[in-house]
């Protein structure tokens, strides 16, 4: 046989069945059967090369090493292909990219209230707690608030049914939820003797309309500065410096004279938003009948006290333009903060 077409044919029959085997098994078989070292095709290939005159050898062995290697090649690889397990069609492929998972962020309004606490400890203010559910000494009588006054009005405030309370009979007083976190300063007061620099962040109850901005809840952050001689100009100047920390340097701020029962002078406080001045809270000096109700002496010590709604000043911060979004837990919402 022609050695040249041996050669071609060796090459075309070998890949042919590389190719046709289809389990690990059967491709062994292919490669006993074409490059097995004691019998099989290339020894067979090997006796008939050898017939070929010496000119011809070094060119016909040339071919002979290049057509071997061609063979070796293709069923090494085909033989790695077979050896490699079969995916099943539900196995875990961990190649895929994953699904991150949804991490959840803090609620804009916690947010705020966690930076303020911040700023106000920044300026020597301890941050102190207190109940949500109040009496009606410490929600109105402690702070100057006599028994005929409107603010005191059953549609103004949400009183609980104290019989439904476990442990407190019908006689007892009323409790209601604070329509105010001023009930702290009261309750500070009380076991702390003077000097004090407190802040009190917390939710307040209120039976009001609700709109774009006003809730039935929503959240105050108190503040009372008590010693020899505290002034409304330290007073002004705490909140000025407060609302630049929290709202940036450019933020305007007003105070308008106005009455509380527990401060005198009273002033209310407006920030500017866009074109309007938006109503943030009440602020003052202690009035000396507050002083004398938790047994402070008005002759030596004086005293200003604030109040600001907190979710005022998120609502400008994040261009937030109606108060009711933050309490309707829509995800898409939360999600931007
Ligand atoms: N408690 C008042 C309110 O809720 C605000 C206030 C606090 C005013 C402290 C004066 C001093 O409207």
């Amino acid at each position: 046989m022609d050695p040249v077409a041996a050669l071609g044919e060796y090459q075309r029959e070998a890949l042919a069945a590389i190719e046709a085997a289809d389990s690990p098994e059967s491709i062994e078989a292919v490669r006993i059967e074409f490059l097995g070292k004691k019998k099989g095709r290339l020894r067979e290939l090997q006796a008939v090369l050898g017939q070929v005159s010496p000119e011809e050898r070094p060119v016909i062995g040339k071919q002979f090493n290049s057509v071997r290697n061609a063979v070796q090649t293709a069923l090494e690889s085909r033989q790695k292909q077979l050896s490699r397990p079969k995916q099943a069609a539900d196995a875990l492929d961990v190649t895929l990219p994953g699904s991150p998972p949804q991490l959840g962020t803090r609620h804009p309004v916690t947010q705020t209230l966690e930076e303020f606490r911040d700023i106000m400890g920044r300026f020597g203010f301890l941050v102190v707690d207190g109940p949500e559910l109040e009496d009606d000494q410490h929600n109105f009588a402690s702070l100057n608030i006599p028994e005929e006054h409107p603010a005191r009005d059953p549609l103004e405030n949400f009183y609980l049914a104290t019989a439904a309370i476990a442990g407190r009979g019908l006689d007892e007083p009323p409790v209601l939820l604070r329509s105010q976190t001023s009930t702290v300063q009261i309750r500070v007061m009380e076991h702390t003797p003077p000097p004090v620099r407190i802040v009190s962040l917390g939710r307040v109850y209120r039976p009001d309309t609700i709109d774009a901005t006003h809730h039935c809840m929503f959240h105050q952050m108190e503040g009372l500065m008590v010693g020899p001689d505290v002034t409304m100009a330290q007073l002004k100047t705490v909140l000025q410096l407060f609302a630049r920390a929290y709202l940036g340097e450019d933020v305007a701020i007003r105070f308008r004279p106005s009455f509380f029962p527990f401060t005198e002078p009273s002033v209310e406080v407006d920030m500017k938003w866009g074109d309007i001045w938006l109503e943030i809270g009440g602020a003052g000096m202690v009035d000396p009948n507050v002083f004398r109700a938790v047994g402070y002496n008005p002759d030596e010590v004086s005293g200003f006290a604030f109040g600001l709604g907190i979710e005022r000043f998120c609502m400008r911060r994040h261009n937030i333009p109606d108060i009711r979004w933050l309490y309707e837990n829509d995800i898409r919402f939360l999600q931007q903060f």
